[in-house]
């Protein structure tokens, strides 16, 4: 098999990223796409960093443990199958699943900070930065947190404020001007989303 090819997706929280993944990958056969995720290289709740309130922080890059990740990374692209458990974020009651990430012609990098990372980023073939409004961005996330990460409105405004805000300006939006396409997502990103995927194909050789 050819070395795959490796498209990096970032964007700042609940920018649209997950969606844009679901829409992205179900053009694809299983065999012939692979994404791993940076929210399955959280370190463990004891190591993340605490803010002046003794508050966790998340959204800071030491929150990830990007050397195993850009060694997994490395691993596929080398041809090699990598296994990972799942992270539940705040959910101590599910049981995380044992994920396989397989090579593939192509393979999805995903997260926050894949541009920030330059271990991560050197890897990338093609960069892809999924752009929202603050406030859109906010809405998405109060749902989401509530519905899938288990957290209470109070938690979701105090970190998004004090965390998530300022990891944005200092972290994510710097990096944007380094991706080759950036996608506006306040509404749509119907035609940006066919662009990539028939770039993805051209260049994996899958038509
Ligand atoms: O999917 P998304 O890119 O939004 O995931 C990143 C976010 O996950 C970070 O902004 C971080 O605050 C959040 N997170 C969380 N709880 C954890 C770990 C991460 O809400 N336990």
């Amino acid at each position: 098999m050819n070395k795959p090819y490796i498209v990096g997706i970032t964007g700042g929280s609940a920018s649209g990223k997950t969606l844009f993944l679901e829409r992205l990958l179900n053009s694809f056969e299983p065999h012939q796409v692979c994404l791993i995720s940076q929210d399955n290289y959280y370190k463990p709740r004891h190591q993340q960093p605490l803010d002046d309130r003794g508050i966790h922080n998340f959204d800071t890059p030491h929150s990830i443990d990007f050397e195993q990740y850009a060694e997994d990374i490395r691993k596929i692209h080398n041809g090699e199958t990598v296994y990972r458990q799942e992270y539940t974020f705040n959910n101590p009651n599910k049981i995380p699943k044992m994920l396989e990430f397989k090579p593939a012609p192509v393979v999805v990098v995903e997260g926050i900070f894949v541009l920030y990372y330059p271990e991560l980023a050197d890897l990338l073939d093609l960069k892809v930065f999924i752009d929202a409004k603050d406030y859109i961005k906010l809405k998405r996330r109060i749902v989401r947190d509530k519905v899938e990460r288990g957290y209470d409105l109070d938690d979701v405004l105090y970190r998004y404020e004090k965390h998530v805000m300022p990891t944005y300006e200092k972290y994510i939006e710097p990096f944007k001007h380094e991706a080759d396409i950036i996608v506006p997502n306040n509404d749509s990103f119907d035609r940006a989303l066919d662009l990539v995927k028939s770039y993805l194909k051209l260049k994996a050789e899958i038509i």
